[in-house]
């Protein structure tokens, strides 16, 4: 079995993964949402507290498998470098007291992994990641064949969710808030610019489309819950067309046969409709991970890590040590 363990940004999180089977055994996750709600975003030297109380209580539950273990596995970039910390430093211990060899998980790839848990992997496949930090089309072509085809510019997808909710006063985390609200509203009462619409550039950009949702927010002040509603709406509206678009001049160059959508912000509904949409067009088939597994969490962590087991990848309870950036990503 192997233990993963997952601190990167405000879910603390503790897996036990059967290598074999890849059943997954145990998997509990503590979010810290609420706690960073009230700053409309996580505050860092908050989370990193936290998880140093969540992890330890993690692992006490866990403690049933602790004989079992043939590996240790932990993210360790990118994220939050302080928190990212915490997790190491208990896999380290871990490491150190049992034996045990460490497994370093990049928990972009564990994202994509999250369409694996207890399942056999599958590639190729073109991924769509969304997430707080990142947006990025991947072409997966193996566990270490990964190229990034799109990134963002500046502000990544889930990120322009969490800052329009918080230039509404609408709490943290946006994403969920924001795609409810809009739900209700009218996308067609305020006209939004589509980032790089008429740019040849395959890359995203979310700034523009936060400018505009912040001069709509100081024009209309104070705002009324229809106004909300409407914003919240014509925000989503933009923001998915511009992946949309972005998304589909790389399927006509690469008219893939398997697509997946992956990270926090594949939660959302009007996402999945749009990119399902988008493959039936190009007769691709839609992977999704299960709602469950889109948030971060230890699951995706310990799949990911027994694809690394098996082709021993293993690091040094000594020398691992945490980024905030994955600049080489795989
Ligand atoms: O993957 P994740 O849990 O953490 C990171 O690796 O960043 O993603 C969290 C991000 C947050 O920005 C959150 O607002 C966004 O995913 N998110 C959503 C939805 N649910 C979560 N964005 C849009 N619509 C959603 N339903
Ligand atoms: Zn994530």
């Amino acid at each position: 079995m192997i233990l993963s363990i997952e601190s990167s940004c405000d879910d603390s999180s503790i897996a036990v993964t059967e290598i074999a089977t890849k059943k997954l055994l145990f998997h509990r996750k503590i979010s810290q949402e609420a706690e960073h709600a009230k700053y409309g975003g996580v505050v860092p030297e908050l989370a990193s507290r936290l998880h140093a109380v969540d992890l330890p209580r993690l692992l006490e539950e866990a403690k049933p498998f602790l004989d079992d273990l043939q590996a240790v596995a932990v993210t360790n970039e990118p994220g939050l470098s302080v928190t990212l910390l915490e997790g190491v430093a208990m896999a380290q211990s871990l490491s150190i007291a049992r034996g045990l060899p460490i497994i370093a998980v990049n928990h972009l790839k564990a994202h994509i992994y999250s369409l694996f848990i207890e399942k056999e992997a599958t590639f190729p496949m073109l991924v769509l990641l969304i997430s707080g930090g990142h947006t990025m089309v991947l072409d997966v072509k193996g566990f270490d064949e990964i190229e990034i085809l799109a990134t963002t510019m500046d502000d990544s997808f889930g990120e322009s969710f969490d800052k329009t909710a918080k230039m509404m006063g609408l709490g943290y985390p946006g994403g969920p808030i924001v795609e409810k609200l809009a739900e209700k509203g009218d996308p067609d009462r305020f006209a939004m610019p589509i980032p790089l619409q008429h740019s040849p550039k395959i890359a995203f950009s979310y700034s523009g489309i936060k400018n505009a949702v912040r001069l709509l927010v100081e024009k209309h002040r104070p705002l009324d819950e229809k106004t909300k509603a409407d914003i919240a709406a014509a925000f989503q509206k933009a923001a998915i067309a511009h992946l949309l678009q972005k998304t589909r001049k790389i399927f006509q160059q690469k008219r893939p046969k398997d697509f997946a959508i992956v990270g926090g912000a594949s939660a959302n509904m009007a996402v999945r409709k749009a990119f399902a949409d988008l493959c039936a067009q190009y007769d691709c088939t839609l992977h999704l991970a299960d709602l469950k597994y889109c948030s971060d969490n230890a699951a995706m962590v310990g799949r990911c890590a027994i694809d690394a087991f098996y082709l021993e990848r293993f690091a040094d309870a000594l020398t691992i040590r945490v980024s905030p950036r994955s600049d080489k990503i795989f």
